[in-house]
């Protein structure tokens, strides 16, 4: 490409395909976007510290349940995709995507330290002509804070050797509509031409692009987006607090809210939040801001109210209890779905730890039921899902429900159990029973003929 800027030929490879993508973390996030990267026809090289991520993909398996294992043996059989711990392996790449992890530390600041490893693993492999994205969720500044120095260092310039942008990942787990493909993707670039080539990019895989006209602005545009969720679920879990002290049914009033047909968005009450992404995202927002000398205070008071949701339903476990005149203490609790969301694998955040936490500091023999998963591993201890049986129910004092997974049969549940905490209302349209069902948000329980 003889007399080309590193701009035109790059843009010229990844236009007519013979770009290779190099993607940088092969998680929730990295993984299927590496797929669609192969998908549309580029190499790709992806690059994971996990030799145990990295085994399992090349010999044609899937680690992340929306990823069919069919689509990852095809894109290597194909010779579209390598996964590898060799970094070394990235410097072919053309473009790098960076979806590595972005917890919270022990004190609940923002841990970069993935960001950083992934940052400097890019810089390392950079060369002149090289793209490269960050997807992490994180602080509005990192990308220019912590992807440029690097470059710089290395004779770099931004935006005529290298070019960088921020892209923020909506991957939604579990979602059977919206997939990495059919959900808009916002990309900010440090130059235009960063702009410019990572919308190229993401346009070869991805129907609609929506540029904007920063990396900040984009960071900022995924950490409004999960603020948004954790306000909105921290208020319509306040309601529900507020229905229960009114003797009310939060979710009749939900519901007859959510016909209004403008100005309502239909959010629910439940155990409270979990995932990568909602109890984590809107801290480094509120870190970042901190720096700033600014409080933001619709962040600290949804995650206070979402974070007391788990001892809500642990304080409703006891006054089923005692219902039958029984003591949390010494009582065999069934906790169903342990995941933080519905019908996907994932217990990272889940509330359904602290349940568990929270009922065993109280003395009950808890267990729990998931159908999407076996073992769950919490302050080093390992504990596995009973199967859900009539036996099983029966022999419980109680079951709650953490996770209403649709492939639970919840009628079995009430046809079975002695007592129901339900936090997710999954008893609502069951042919009730002697089961009484305590909900989370209504002073009331209710059992068959009442
Ligand atoms: N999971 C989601 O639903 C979701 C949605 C949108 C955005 N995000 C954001 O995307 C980012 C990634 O999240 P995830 O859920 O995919 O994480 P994940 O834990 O599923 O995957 C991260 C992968 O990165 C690897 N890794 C860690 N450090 C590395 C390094 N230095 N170099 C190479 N690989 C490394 C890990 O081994 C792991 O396989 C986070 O910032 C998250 O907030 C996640």
């Amino acid at each position: 490409m003889a007399g080309k800027t590193p701009r035109e030929a790059l843009l010229e490879r990844i236009q007519n395909r013979t770009a290779t993508v190099g993607v940088i973390g092969l998680g929730y996030v990295g993984l299927p976007l590496a797929v669609e990267f192969a998908k549309a026809g580029f190499h790709v090289v992806g690059f994971d510290v996990s030799e145990r991520v990295c085994k399992l993909l090349m010999d044609g398996k899937s680690h992340i349940q929306d990823v069919p294992a069919s689509e990852i043996a095809a894109i290597v059989r194909e010779g579209l995709f390598v996964a590898t711990t060799d970094e070394a392996a990235l410097a072919q790449a053309d473009a790098l995507s960076i979806a590595v992890p972005t917890p919270l530390s022990k004190t609940r600041d923002p841990d970069m330290s993935y960001v950083i490893a992934a940052a400097q693993t890019a810089t390392r492999q950079a060369h002149a002509g090289m793209l490269v994205v960050l997807e992490s969720t994180t602080y509005p500044g990192t990308t220019r804070e912590v992807l440029l120095p690097p470059l710089s260092e290395r004779g770099l310039t931004v935006g005529e050797d290298v070019f960088v942008a921020f892209s923020p990942e909506r991957v939604d787990p579990g979602n059977p509509v919206y997939h990495t493909k059919n959900t808009p993707k916002v990309v900010g670039g440090i130059t235009p031409a960063c702009v410019e080539l990572a919308s190229a990019l993401y346009a070869s895989c991805i129907d609609r692009i929506v540029p904007v006209a920063s990396p900040e602005a984009a960071e900022l545009v995924k950490l409004l987006e999960n603020t948004f969720r954790s306000v909105n679920i921290g208020l319509v879990n306040e309601m529900a607090i507020v229905c229960d002290k009114l003797g009310v049914d939060v979710w009749e009033v939900i519901d007859a809210a959510a016909t209004k047909p403008f100005g309502f968005m239909k959010f629910t009450p439940g155990p409270g939040i979990g995932g990568h992404c909602i109890p984590l995202d809107p801290h480094y927002l509120a870190w970042k801001m901190r720096t700033l000398n600014y409080k933001t205070r619709f962040i600290d008071l949804a995650s206070e109210i979402n974070s007391q949701m788990p001892a809500l339903v642990v304080a409703k476990v006891a006054l089923a209890l005692n219902g039958d005149k029984k003591a949390v203490n010494g009582s065999n609790v069934l906790v169903l779905g342990v995941a933080y969301k519905r019908d996907i694998d994932d217990v990272r955040e889940s509330p359904a730890l602290d349940v568990i936490r929270l009922l065993e500091e109280q003395g009950a023999v808890v267990t729990f039921h998931d159908p999407y998963i076996d073992t769950v591993r919490e302050d080093g201890h390992l504990r596995h899902g009973v199967a859900l049986t009539p036996a099983s129910i029966a022999a419980t004092d109680a079951v709650v429900v953490v996770t209403d997974h649709g492939n639970v049969d919840y009628q079995l549940v009430m046809d079975n159990a002695k007592v129901i905490v339900d936090s997710r209302n999954v008893t609502r349209n069951l042919v009730k029973t002697n089961a009484r069902v305590v909900s989370l948000a209504a002073n009331s329980v209710t059992r068959a003929g009442l």
